[in-house]
């Protein structure tokens, strides 16, 4: 059966981009993309391709009861900059994934959001950083680790430039993992994924 995904968007939407671009590859269509701010490029990017979009903000009921709506199977956080509650977590048990900017778990947990992630792994002076997907669970960047990409970053000097190549990285892994769970081939066993 073809899947119902949903992106849930805060920012630029760069990743929402690359699965747009890349869903013909995917046995799933995109049916809403949602946003906490209103001001949201990722909005656009929706609009452009005909997606239903809406702004909810602060109201995790509101959200749910959208996404059972929309009869949603994946739920795609896509720089989605939102405290999530664990009745939102609780109702798509499984069912959420999350891409961060490093590999977990380096670099991960409070705080470690958008620009800090790359200006962490800068100060730290780390030669190699990455890409991670994962389930999301109740404790913050630590459910189920799905994919991880490593990204060389040895010759750059800024943080800017690490979450460019890193977001480069981000743009393949993630419409490769959105594929593999449309395709029913991911499975999680005792806490590990096992994809097929
Ligand atoms: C990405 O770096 C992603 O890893 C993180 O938020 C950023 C979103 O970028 N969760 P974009 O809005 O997809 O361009």
């Amino acid at each position: 059966m073809v899947k119902k995904i949903a992106v849930l968007v805060s920012g630029g939407g760069s990743n929402l981009q690359a699965i747009i671009d890349n869903i013909t590859d995917i046995n799933g269509n995109i049916v809403l993309v949602v946003s906490n701010k209103e001001s949201a490029f990722g909005l656009t990017r929706a609009q452009n391709a005909n997606i239903p979009t809406k702004v909810i903000s602060k109201d995790d009921e509101k959200l749910i009861q959208t996404l059972k709506e929309y009869e949603v199977d994946l739920v795609v956080l896509a720089g989605y900059l939102a405290i999530l509650t664990p009745e939102f977590i609780n109702a798509f048990k499984d069912k959420i994934i999350n891409i961060h900017p490093s590999l977990i778990p380096s670099f991960c947990g409070k705080g470690a959001y958008g620009i800090n992630v790359a200006k962490m792994a800068l100060q730290r002076g780390v030669k190699i950083t990455g890409v991670t997907i994962h389930f999301v669970s109740e404790i913050v960047d630590g459910g189920p680790i799905i994919a991880q990409r490593a990204v060389d970053i040895a010759d750059l000097n800024t943080a800017e430039d690490i979450q460019q190549r890193v977001l480069k990285t981000e743009h393949e892994l993630l419409p490769w993992v959105i594929k593999k769970y449309c395709d029913d081939e991911i499975i999680i066993e005792d806490g590990r994924v096992k994809i097929k």
